[in-house]
This record gives structure tokens, C-alpha cells and sequence, in this order.
């Protein structure tokens, strides 16, 4: 029997800078994806709970893109990438809200990827799920998520530099909590509105060199003011993520919430991936007391906003709300070990 486990992961900020090299700070957090299975056969077929139908996927998949049911494409990739000599027949059971912006798709990917036997460093298997992500999805999706959840380091936030990978712990302050809330809207990680505005950075990187290096006064040289503005959310946004580390570090709360409220306001009116939706809830929790900063958190058009808040302070009850903690990276597990959660 093999067992592993993967945590899912959420973005305190840094988003939409991973595909261009940027700076980002996700945490690996308590909840996660356990895939436990048998060795043997020439398929890997994995049924969840959360899913009517199993996955069923031969060794010699050669388009992970094409494959049902949907979820199978994870599993498809990763078998794609990894190419194991021999199937594995088990379950997949996930403490995690699927589609909801927190890394999902990245926990199964890295737990499968341990399940099946990949044995390399967290950034070999950041790297190599990374691909299976998009091969299976047709995202072309930045480093963050494959990397939280394979090198978490537990109450620590990862201060990740995505040109040069070096992964940094930043200490979580004991008296700070970090909230998850769910928005409700669920949207799938649309390729094509992600990959359009990957599409603008490259533009704008082909007109200024690399977003990682350039400073604002660089974003006048670009005369699109659409792209203008997409790389003005990279580059304020690169530099928010040093912000906000330190701020976590010194506990400094006015540094926490202005560098939280600007991300928030930059993704919406820069990068335009919120939603009213996003935006209303976003309001809702700054005005609530106890609250130190929110924003939405991963990709956008949906899912979750993550909050800081002062510790054990109460949201109001009609909101759907993890309370999550910095956890370590995926892992296998033991014979008979209980997975984290
Ligand atoms: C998704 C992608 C990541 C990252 C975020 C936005 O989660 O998979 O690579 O680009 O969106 O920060």
C-alpha cells in the first residue's frame, strides 16, 4: 500500500506575477488531498468521493487534455509527466473545496505524483506537476501552486521567487489568523481569459524586458493602455509581496492592510479578474471588526478571498469560512499514519 498526502494552498499575495517571474507569498495550508492506493496493473485508477465517476487512466496516456471524466486530466498529467513503470489502484479523498481557488487541482496533481512513485526534490516535483497542470488543463499557469503545496514549511508563508525558485519561510505572527472565505462563485480557472492575460505580460515584456525588473516609471514606454495596465498590476504587485512580508514579520497592521486593500484594488481595476461578487465581499470583511486586511486570493473571477484577521476575532455566521493554518509540504505516509488533517 502507498499513501500520500498534499496540502492545498492560499495566496496571502502576489497573484498574477508567477508566469512572468514574479515574487508571490502562498502558505500550505491544514487542508489537502490523500490518495492511497496498490501498486500493480498497467492503469492508474483512483475513484473519490467527491466524484461520480473514477478515474481511469492507462500508463501510455498521451493527451491528458482529452480525457474523462474532467478531474481524470489531473491524474492524466501527472501519469503523462511521470511515466510510472507499474499502476496503482486506490481512493482519493480531499478536505478541500474543489474549484475553489485553493489549489485543488495542484494538491491532487503532487499527491498523485508521490502516490505513483516520483521521488525527487519539492522543486522537481513543483516543477513536473506545474506541467501536468497544464497539460491537463491547457492553463499556462505559473510555478505557485505546485510549489506551495510540495515545499510548505509549517506556520510559515513561503516567499517564493519565481525567476530564480529560491523559496523563502516568512514566520506567520502567532496573534494574526488567516481566514478563508469562500465567495461562492465558482468558475473554472477559464483558459482562455488566464492565457489572454498571461498573453498582455509577454506584450509588455516584449516592449520593457522582464516585469521582475522593471520599476512603474518603465510602464510608460508601453502605448496600449490595457497593458499598461496589466503590467502596472505585475510590477505594483511584485513589489506588495516584499510589503506584506515584512509587514508579517515586524507585525506592523497598517503595512498588512494597505498592502492587502492595494493588491485587492489592483486586481480589480488593473488586472480586472474580480467580480462584484469578490468586491462586496472584500468590503464586507475590512468592515468588519477584528479584520485586519482582505483581498481575493488566486486566480480570480471567483472563488475565495483571504483575510487577516486578529486572533479569534468571529466572522459574521452567514459566511463560509476555513480557518486555516500554515502546514508542511506533501508527503508520503506510512502504513497505518493518519494524514494531517
Ligand atoms: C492560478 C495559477 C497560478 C497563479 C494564480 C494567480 O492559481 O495556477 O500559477 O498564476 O492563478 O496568482
Amino acid at each position: 500500500m502507498v499513501r500520500a498526502w498534499a496540502p492545498g494552498r492560499v495566496n496571502l499575495i502576489g497573484d498574477h506575477t508567477d508566469h512572468t517571474g514574479g515574487l508571490v507569498l502562498p502558505m500550505a495550508i491544514d487542508l489537502g488531498t490523500t490518495v492511497t492506493g496498490r501498486a500493480g496493473g498497467d492503469v492508474v485508477e483512483l475513484r473519490s468521493l467527491a466524484e461520480a465517476d473514477p478515474a481511469v487512466v492507462p500508463l501510455d496516456v498521451t493527451d491528458p487534455s482529452a480525457v474523462y471524466p474532467r478531474w481524470a486530466r489531473y491524474v492524466a498529467g501527472v501519469v503523462a509527466e511521470v511515466r510510472p513503470p507499474i499502476g496503482l489502484v486506490g481512493t482519493v479523498e480531499t478536505t478541500l473545496p474543489i474549484g475553489a481557488g485553493l489549489s485543488s487541482s495542484a494538491a491532487l496533481e503532487v499527491a498523485v505524483a508521490l502516490a505513483v512513485g516520483f521521488r525527487g526534490t519539492a522543486l522537481d516535483l513543483a516543477r513536473t506537476c506545474r506541467r501536468a497542470e497544464q497539460r491537463a488543463s491547457g492553463v499556462p499557469c505559473g510555478i505557485m501552486d505546485q510549489l506551495a503545496s510540495a515545499a510548505g514549511v509549517g506556520g510559515h508563508a513561503l516567499r517564493i521567487d519565481c525567476t530564480t525558485l529560491e523559496v523563502r519561510p516568512v514566520a506567520m505572527p502567532g496573534d494574526v489568523d488567516v481566514l478563508v472565505v469562500d465567495s461562492g462563485q465558482r468558475r473554472e480557472l477559464a483558459a482562455s481569459a488566464y492565457a489572454e492575460r498571461a498573453d498582455a505580460c509577454q506584450a509588455a515584456q516584449a516592449v520593457i524586458g522582464p516585469l521582475r525588473d522593471a520599476v512603474v516609471a518603465d510602464l510608460d514606454a508601453l502605448t496600449d493602455p490595457v497593458g499598461r495596465r496589466r503590467a502596472r498590476h505585475v510590477v505594483t504587485e511584485n513589489a506588495r509581496v516584499d510589503e506584506l512580508a515584512s509587514a508579517l514579520t515586524s507585525g506592523d497592521r497598517r503595512s498588512m492592510s494597505a498592502a492587502m486593500a492595494e493588491s485587492h484594488r489592483s486586481l480589480r481595476d488593473d488586472f480586472e479578474v474580480s467580480t462584484d461578487v469578490l468586491d462586496a465581499l472584500v468590503e464586507r470583511l475590512v468592515a468588519t471588526d477584528g479584520v485586519i486586511g482582505a483581498r481575493l486570493t488566486g486566480a480570480g473571477w471567483g472563488g475565495c478571498v483571504v483575510a487577516l484577521v486578529e486572533q479569534a476575532a468571529a466572522l459574521p455566521h452567514d459566511l463560509a469560512v476555513w480557518r486555516v493554518t500554515a502546514s508542511d509540504g506533501a508527503r508520503t505516509l506510512d502504513e497505518g499514519t493518519d494524514a494531517p488533517q
